[in-house]
């Protein structure tokens, strides 16, 4: 028999460094109005000195462990782009900090891609029967990597987490994730990059460029490619369920831009009273932010059980992945 993944669980957590924009605007030649304008967003949270990734991504997976009424699981997989270290992976240090130690545990880096990657990459595990549960994290501590003289960037990223558990089934209905749609286009490497502290750049031999530790993005041309792939991969992921797009009930996408929330609902017909918009009280938080779009939406009661959610999100790579999720009836809220 064909074995599915289920959502069990579901948890999110944001540091406590709440940062609004007018306090970007007093230290950077930016303005509330142009970024608020510009991509949505009127605050974002950074994690406070100390703090790192795998601190956000335990909180977030013990929310939903708890959700799931789980105090084990069989694996964890961490998607980010903020490792606590370049080596080695942060997710067994979040399964150590967990009680897990012992359990398979990996990261994922497709940058903003990250939890669509990492979701799909659990579903393999499940349907494999490698395990019968994974605990799927989404996990940034974004401001480790902004440029402070990129307004650009600096502008629009976050910290914070975001983490589903899936347990095995064998059946479609209410709680089932997938099937995917995943790309990549690696000639697209430089739109979105940090350029020094990898291999390249230290066999180069020379020290890195100023300015080349930091994360870089040429925003125009994200944008423009954002929409189109996000927009190709929701539509192949609908082909593949046989879903249209009236049969959506919420769009729930990457958190990179209000302006690209509202322009991929519009090219894929689905009204915007349906998306999901947290990037006004969030930023872009990268890898975090469908589950953390996700899980304030279950708590603030939006989703009944049999809702019919459409992920999709695109990021450095250049990557990018679509999903579907039928809204389970939690039981542990
Ligand atoms: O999460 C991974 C995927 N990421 C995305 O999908 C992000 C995609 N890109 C975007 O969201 C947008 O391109 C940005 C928000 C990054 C930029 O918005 P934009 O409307 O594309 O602006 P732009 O880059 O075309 O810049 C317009 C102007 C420029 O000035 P000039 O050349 O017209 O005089 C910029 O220098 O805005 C200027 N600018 C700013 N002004 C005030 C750029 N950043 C700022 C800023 N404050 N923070």
């Amino acid at each position: 028999m064909t074995r599915s993944a289920h959502l069990a669980g579901i948890g999110s957590f944001l540091p406590s460094c709440r940062v609004p924009n007018a306090q970007l605007a007093a230290r950077m030649d930016t303005s509330d109005e142009w970024i608020r304008t510009r991509t949505g967003i009127r605050q974002r949270y950074f994690a406070e000195p100390g703090t790192t990734t795998s601190d956000l991504a335990a909180e977030a997976g013990a929310r939903a462990m708890k959700s799931a009424g789980l105090a084990e699981v069989g694996a964890v997989v961490l998607a980010t782009t903020t490792p606590d270290r370049p080596c080695p992976a942060t997710a067994p240090v979040v399964a150590a900090k967990l009680g897990l130690a012992g359990c398979p545990a990996f990261d994922v880096q497709a940058v903003c891609t990250g939890f669509v990657y990492a979701l799909a990459t659990a579903c393999g595990l499940l349907a494999m029967g490698c395990v019968d549960t994974v605990l799927v994290i989404g996990a940034e501590t974004f401001s480790t990597i902004l440029n402070p003289a990129d307004r650009a960037t600096s502008v629009i990223f976050g910290d914070g987490a975001g983490a589903m558990v899936l347990r095995s089934g064998h059946t479609a209905g209410n709680g089932a994730v997938g099937p995917f749609d995943l790309g990549s286009d690696g000639t697209g490497r430089d739109l979105i990059t940090v350029r020094a502290g990898g291999a390249e750049q230290r066999r180069s031999g020379l020290a890195p460029a100023p300015g080349d530790e930091y994360f870089s993005m040429a925003g125009r041309e994200v944008f423009r490619q954002a929409v189109e792939h996000m927009a190709q991969s929701a539509r192949a992921v609908l082909g593949h369920v046989g879903w249209q797009a009236g049969d959506v009930d919420w769009l729930a996408c990457h958190q990179a831009n209000l302006r690209i929330l509202v322009r991929l609902a519009d090219v894929l017909g689905i009204p915007e009273a349906r998306v999901l918009a947290n990037i006004a009280e969030v930023g872009n938080t990268s890898a975090a932010s469908i589950p953390l779009a996700i899980d304030q939406a279950y708590q603030a009661g939006r989703f009944k059980a049999g809702d019919r959610l459409l992920l999709s999100a695109f990021g450095g790579g250049l990557t990018w992945g679509s999903t579907v999720l039928t809204w389970p009836d939690l039981t542990h809220p």
